[in-house]
């Protein structure tokens, strides 16, 4: 059997294989279908500083391939966070991160002040796909700088493993990898979602009420896969790869070009299942290619092919 586990910053995971934030539930809602324990890591959906009940509907769209979405952060705040969810991961057998969110620079600091004592989060995962509304509300992820000062400020106040969330809506990614590493992240996680649109042309109407919102699933994939690349390359901090991903062979194309773990996000829709049963068919992929750990096999692309695969 594959040694599957693999370690991220600090923490070591039995399996490379995560929850991607806001599509699987806050807490443990779907340990039934996809138990903690079959999975490297869970990642809450992005908690804000006060409540937030999100965008109007329609505000999710079922596209050829994939999902438009603009939920528009809707969460609880971090107070019922602290009080009801955490309470519920605490016994998660895989280790746990926040995703947190804020609109300035001050909340994303409060929000890992006010997780910093608390031993059920394992990491925060920052999500800089937030409209940043002292920079006219482009998100954080779209200006190195303001990435990089963010990260900065959140070092500051956590001793936390710090992953950053990347956008894919930039011309280079890979220096926005950069500019977090250079700010303190232990780690990145490529990508959120891509921007998008779809209307019905017979009604003349918008499919998401904000009209544009994020693209994600597998029409991604290839546009995820090549912002990893491009983030494995740039940094020394791992990646964690994210978009599209819908089965082993996806988790091991991440794997390959050089991410350390990965995220399934809108696959989790249709099969709730899915993450839950992908650490065994990893294995059974990699037991058939004579991969003995998945350590071994991450940025494999540009090493010589073994005889056998
Ligand atoms: C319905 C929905 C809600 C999401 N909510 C969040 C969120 O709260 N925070 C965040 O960082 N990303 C959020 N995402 C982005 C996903 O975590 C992920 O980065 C993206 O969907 C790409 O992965 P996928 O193609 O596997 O879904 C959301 C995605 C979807 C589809």
């Amino acid at each position: 059997m594959a040694d599957l586990s693999v370690q991220l910053a600090s923490l070591e995971l039995r399996n490379p294989l995560l929850s991607a934030s806001g599509t699987f539930g806050h807490g443990l809602e779907m340990q039934f279908l996809s138990p903690p324990e079959r999975l490297g890591g869970l990642v809450s959906k992005t908690v804000s500083l006060l409540p937030r009940r999100g965008n109007d509907n329609p505000r999710i769209y079922e596209t050829e391939a994939g999902f438009l979405n603009s939920i528009g952060l809707e969460n609880r705040g971090i107070e019922s966070y602290l009080e009801s969810t955490l309470a519920e991961v605490a016994d998660a057998d895989c280790v746990v991160f926040t995703n947190i969110g804020g609109e300035r620079e001050e909340e994303f600091v409060e929000l890992a002040r006010r997780l910093e004592e608390r031993d059920e989060v394992d990491a925060l995962e920052l999500n800089l796909s937030c409209p940043n509304v002292q920079g006219g509300k482009l998100p954080f992820g779209t200006d190195p700088a303001t990435a990089e000062s963010v990260l900065r400020r959140v070092r500051d106040v956590s001793t936390k493993p710090l992953f950053a969330k990347l956008s894919p809506n930039v011309t280079r990614i890979g220096d926005m990898a950069r500019a977090v590493e250079a700010g303190g992240a232990d780690g990145v996680t490529a990508v959120n979602t891509l921007l998008g649109m779809a209307v019905d042309w017979r009604r003349r109407a918008w499919r998401l009420a904000t009209k544009q919102g994020g693209y994600s699933g597998v029409g991604i994939k290839p546009v995820a896969l090549r912002c990893a690349w491009e983030c494995a390359n740039a940094v020394d901090i791992p990646v964690i790869g994210c978009g599209g991903i819908a089965n082993a062979e996806d988790v091991l194309e991440f794997l390959a070009v050089g991410c350390a773990a990965v995220q399934v996000g809108t696959a989790s829709f249709s099969d709730p299942g899915l993450l839950g049963r992908l650490a065994g068919e990893v294995s059974a992929l990699l037991d058939e290619h004579d991969v003995a750990s998945v350590r071994d096999f991450v940025g494999c692309m540009d090493r010589p092919r073994p005889a056998k695969v």
